[in-house]
């Protein structure tokens, strides 16, 4: 077994690709610190699509500071249309990976809520690993987060929502919140799409959260050099 986990986690990454992502995370790392060049609590929705929602939610709560990110660029673009139509000053949207963009964070940005609507469920046993909310993505979440912070999810895959119930009933750091109101109905495009669907809050508990790191499957370490030499 443990010869086995050793063979696993020493994945041996080529180092042109250990460039191209070390050059994307630095350019990352670049767009936030523009994007937050002081402390913020921020509202971070992962996998925002076509920014249905987060414009919406960025228009209903002007105070707010709204980030939304997603890895496909026309999605994006089409976000980004949105809000101009609205001229929301208060609303964002990075192209990213969410946990390459938890580690480009600079320091000083928290967590007031974060929206995770309609995540792709990865249905295959096999492809499970590759589910954005798993335990990693809690613990390390909460390293960010204060004391109050809420989490909200929504999904039409029965056994995704049983599985993110699960792993959050366990947790000492976020507590599920089975009667908290949802702040606001806004339809997705997937929401659209699904005849019925389930939603999840949860709020980040006094309990103080280590230190965690966030890597998803084929990611280098962020801290990964830029070549194997
Ligand atoms: C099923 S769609 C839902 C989009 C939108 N939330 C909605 O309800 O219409 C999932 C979205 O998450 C994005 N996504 C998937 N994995 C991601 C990740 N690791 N980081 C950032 N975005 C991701 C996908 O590109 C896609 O746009």
């Amino acid at each position: 077994m443990v010869g086995r986990a050793r063979r696993i986690s020493a994945v041996n990454f080529q180092p042109v690709f250990l460039a191209e992502v070390a050059e994307r995370r630095a350019t990352l790392r670049t767009t936030l610190a523009t994007l937050f060049p002081t402390p913020q609590a921020i509202v971070w929705e992962v996998g925002c699509g076509h920014g249905h929602f987060l414009v919406r939610y960025a228009l209903e709560f002007p105070q707010k500071f709204c980030v939304g990110i997603d890895m496909i660029l026309d999605r994006l673009q089409r976000s980004g249309k949105k809000r101009d139509r609205s001229r929301l000053t208060n609303c964002h949207f990075v192209r990213a990976e969410a946990r390459e963009f938890f580690h480009a964070l600079p320091s000083g940005v928290t967590f007031a809520e974060i929206w995770v609507l309609f995540p792709d469920p990865w249905p295959k046993a096999r492809h499970h690993k590759n589910r954005i909310l798993k335990e990693d993505f809690f613990a390390a979440a909460a390293t960010r987060a204060g004391e109050g912070a809420r989490f909200y999810f929504r999904t039409d895959h029965e056994q995704y929502f049983q599985s993110v119930f699960a792993i959050v009933s366990k947790l000492t750091t976020w507590q599920l919140l089975p009667d908290a109101p949802w702040p606001l109905e806004h339809e997705t495009v997937f929401q659209a799409r699904a005849p019925r669907f389930q939603s999840l809050v949860a709020v980040r508990t006094a309990s103080p959260a280590p230190a965690a790191i966030l890597v998803g499957p084929g990611q280098p370490p962020p801290t990964a050099p830029t070549s194997s030499a």
